[in-house]
């Protein structure tokens, strides 16, 4: 099937193409590079050995998005484009509706135009908010506690408004847990720009000696060493779970949604060691104050997927960071060396060496 990818150059995304190709679908990716880089794609075509169709197209371009979708025809949608960073999204809220909610609205009009109703969305574990019953599970109430949450929520509530409003469309909420590690090769991976909000990747690059030390925020949770725990997730694992939700819903019309984690949570503690572990490196860590916002502890149920998508995550926390240290080590400076900012499409064409 042709599966069009926006967002497809970023961490998740480039992850997903690859899977995509590999398992036979045609792809085109959609992406305004805004965090990425041709290069991630220019990788995936290396490692897979086949073509891409890459669209530099930015969501809140109506008309070129509208073109686009129309021109490519494609029988689905993988909808990663969007901004991520907590921080951010509190100081720039408008930025971020504008971006997320506003970017997404333009997709589904395009989308309509153009005859595909098809779509798997990424939504995120942040939008049950401080929930503290665990594990998390589908039907727990939603809520938000910063505007980039607030436009998980909006967009998982404005899917579910449009899927009811015509039964013919099929759509998927997925809601990713913490995504992790990178692809086996060691040459697509999460190249965060700036300081690393995120602990992995934080992590990786104190290993590496591009940073002093981890400042783990709070030592004082109830959880069994005090500090944080999570449910990280590999992207290869993720990855998967996209490619089962798209064919679930190749025979399937509705609004669904599903967990995507381990059901498994570790500590920061945990992970830092895994780090030593694997890199042979010393981890330098303080503990700091709570970050404000942060849960004690938040991990899935991950049955739902299990038993109507038939997945399940594989890979556990030593091989996140296997694979994340390789990604690390053979990139120490992210796709950076062969960064382009901001690209114009005559530069994408020349850069993947193909017309
Ligand atoms: P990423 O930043 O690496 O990828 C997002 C991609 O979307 C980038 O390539 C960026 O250039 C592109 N993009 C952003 N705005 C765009 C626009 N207006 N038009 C076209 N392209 C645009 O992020 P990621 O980690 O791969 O995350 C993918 C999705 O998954 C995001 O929607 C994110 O909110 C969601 N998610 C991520 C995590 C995580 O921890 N990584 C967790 C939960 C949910
Ligand atoms: C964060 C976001 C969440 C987003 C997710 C994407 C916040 C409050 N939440 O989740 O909305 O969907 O990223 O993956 O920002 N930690 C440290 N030191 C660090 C960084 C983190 O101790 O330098 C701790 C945190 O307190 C937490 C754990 O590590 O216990 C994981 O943090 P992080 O990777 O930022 O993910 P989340 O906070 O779960």
């Amino acid at each position: 099937m042709h599966v069009l990818v926006t967002g497809g150059a970023g961490y998740i995304g480039s992850h997903t193409v690859l899977q995509l190709l590999q398992e036979g679908h045609q792809v085109s990716v959609l992406d305004n590079f805004s965090n990425s880089s041709p290069e991630s794609i220019r990788r995936v075509i290396e490692l897979s050995g086949l073509s891409v169709n890459l669209h530099k197209v930015d969501l809140l371009d109506e008309d070129l998005l509208k073109a686009t979708l129309v021109s490519a025809k494609p029988d689905a949608v993988i909808h990663f484009a969007g901004l991520k960073a907590v921080g951010e999204s509190v100081s720039q809220p408008l930025k971020y509706y504008r971006n997320n909610v506003t970017g997404t609205l333009n997709l589904l009009d395009a989308m309509g135009l153009a005859g595909c109703r098809t779509l798997v969305f990424s939504s995120s574990a942040t939008v049950y908010g401080e929930s503290v019953a665990l594990p998390l599970v589908e039907a727990t109430p939603r809520s938000a506690t910063n505007p980039y949450g607030r436009t998980k929520l909006h967009i998982e509530e404005m899917l579910e408004e449009l899927g009811a409003s015509d039964e013919r469309w099929s759509i998927a909420n997925l809601r990713y847990f913490n995504p992790v590690g990178a692809h086996e090769s060691g040459q697509i991976g999460e190249d965060p720009q700036g300081v690393p909000n995120n602990l992995m990747p934080y992590v990786a690059q104190v290993a590496i000696g591009r940073r002093d030390k981890v400042s783990v925020y709070g030592g004082d949770y109830q959880t069994p060493d005090g500090t944080g725990v999570r449910d990280y997730i590999h992207v290869e694992d993720l990855a998967a779970g996209h490619l089962a939700a798209l064919d679930f819903l190749r025979k399937s019309v509705g609004v669904h949604v599903w967990n995507l984690g381990t059901g498994a949570g570790s500590s920061v503690l945990e992970v830092i060691d895994a780090f030593r572990r694997v890199s042979g490196q010393p981890v330098a860590y303080e503990i700091v104050d709570r970050r404000l916002g942060d849960v004690a502890e938040s991990y899935a149920n991950p049955e739902k997927a299990r038993l109507e998508l038939g997945w399940k995550a594989e890979r556990g926390l030593e091989q996140m960071v296997e694979d994340m240290w390789r990604w690390q080590k053979q990139n120490p400076l992210g796709f950076e060396a062969d960064h382009l900012l901001e690209p114009t499409d005559e530069e994408i064409v020349a850069y993947l060496g193909r017309e």
